[in-house]
């Protein structure tokens, strides 16, 4: 793949409303915050951030609402070096919103309410099918309707376009979507909930690749938290170590690592270089309160780097 290659993500935007306690509330209860902020976010959204600040050229597939949040964050896309010409304003929808609590120790709980997200409709993937007719992969999560994701896949296969799907949030994948994957990035509760096998050691991720080989996806990237990367290939897995720091909060770390690592791989890097590219990135997003606001540029991941070797 060349330095020219195009990236095409399509996914969902969010505001993320975040609060900061000391614990999660149980039902019933209420717990006093810490802090409080309104950042940017949604899965698809925060992997093209990351991508369009590790220096792809990235252009996104996406519904914002007709609000002033939806105007801002379109703005701050193009700041981040996205083509936002297939983000489409829906009228009479607000943008879509995230409630996050994060909590003493930076684990997070997500809810989300899809707004406009919910316009991204196969019609929709349609009317940007050129966008992904001309890339040379596609990355996709879940926060978007399950047929949008698969006409997309569609599409790709039949412009050879690469297929990466990040399957968050968890969900169960029909055997023809998980046929018209190339690569797939779940997390291990993600990996369990596709593949039925729980993931609690390496062992277990090498059968949950090879479970997940046998539905037709070369290339399974099952991330361990803070152990690192399961990185298999036509069966051949490995493991790929994180490096360790100092986290504040684990929000759009996934998101980073994906971002990161197909602008590595499409700049031609070999796969265990572009996983670990990716590990700087979201090493350095779990260190910065948020999700897009923690998300780091190119140039902070290569001297990051540098300064491990
Ligand atoms: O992956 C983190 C993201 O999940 C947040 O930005 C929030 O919007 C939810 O979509």
């Amino acid at each position: 793949m060349s330095e020219s290659a195009k990236l095409a993500v399509l996914g969902s935007i969010n505001a993320d409303h975040i609060l900061n306690l000391a614990h999660f509330p149980r039902p019933g209860e209420t717990v006093i915050g810490k802090q409080y902020q309104i950042a940017f976010g949604g899965k698809g959204a925060n992997q093209a951030v990351a991508a369009g600040r590790a220096g792809a050229d990235i252009a996104f597939i996406a519904c914002v609402g007709a609000d002033d949040t939806g105007e801002r964050i379109r703005q701050q896309l193009i700041m981040d070096r996205i083509d936002i010409s297939s983000v489409e304003t829906i009228a009479d929808e607000a943008t879509g919103v995230a409630m996050i609590f994060v909590n003493g120790e930076g684990e997070n709980s997500i809810g989300i309410f899809a707004g406009a997200n919910a316009a991204l409709t196969p019609d929709c993937v349609e009317r940007h099918q050129q966008v992904i007719a001309e890339a040379s992969a596609l990355l996709m999560q879940l926060e978007s309707p399950l047929e949008s994701v698969l006409s997309a896949a569609r599409i790709a296969r039949q412009h050879q376009t690469q297929v990466i799907l990040n399957p968050a949030p968890a969900t169960q994948l029909s055997d023809e979507l998980l046929a018209l994957i190339d690569i797939i990035t779940p997390n291990e509760t993600e990996a369990e909930i596709i593949t039925g096998i729980a993931v609690k050691s390496d062992e277990d991720a090498a059968r949950a690749a090879r479970a997940l080989h046998d539905k037709g996806i070369a290339t399974v990237l099952i991330t361990l938290g803070s152990r690192g990367v399961w990185l298999s290939e036509d069966g051949n897995g490995q493991a790929v170590p994180g490096f360790r720091v100092e986290a504040v909060d684990t929000i759009a770390a996934g998101d980073t690592f994906n971002g990161a690592f197909i602008t590595a791989r499409l700049e031609g890097k070999p796969v265990f270089e572009a996983a670990r590219f990716a590990h700087a990135a979201a090493a350095i997003a779990v260190t910065r309160p948020g999700a897009q606001p923690s998300v780091p540029w190119r140039a902070e991941i290569d001297a990051f780097l540098q300064q491990q070797d």
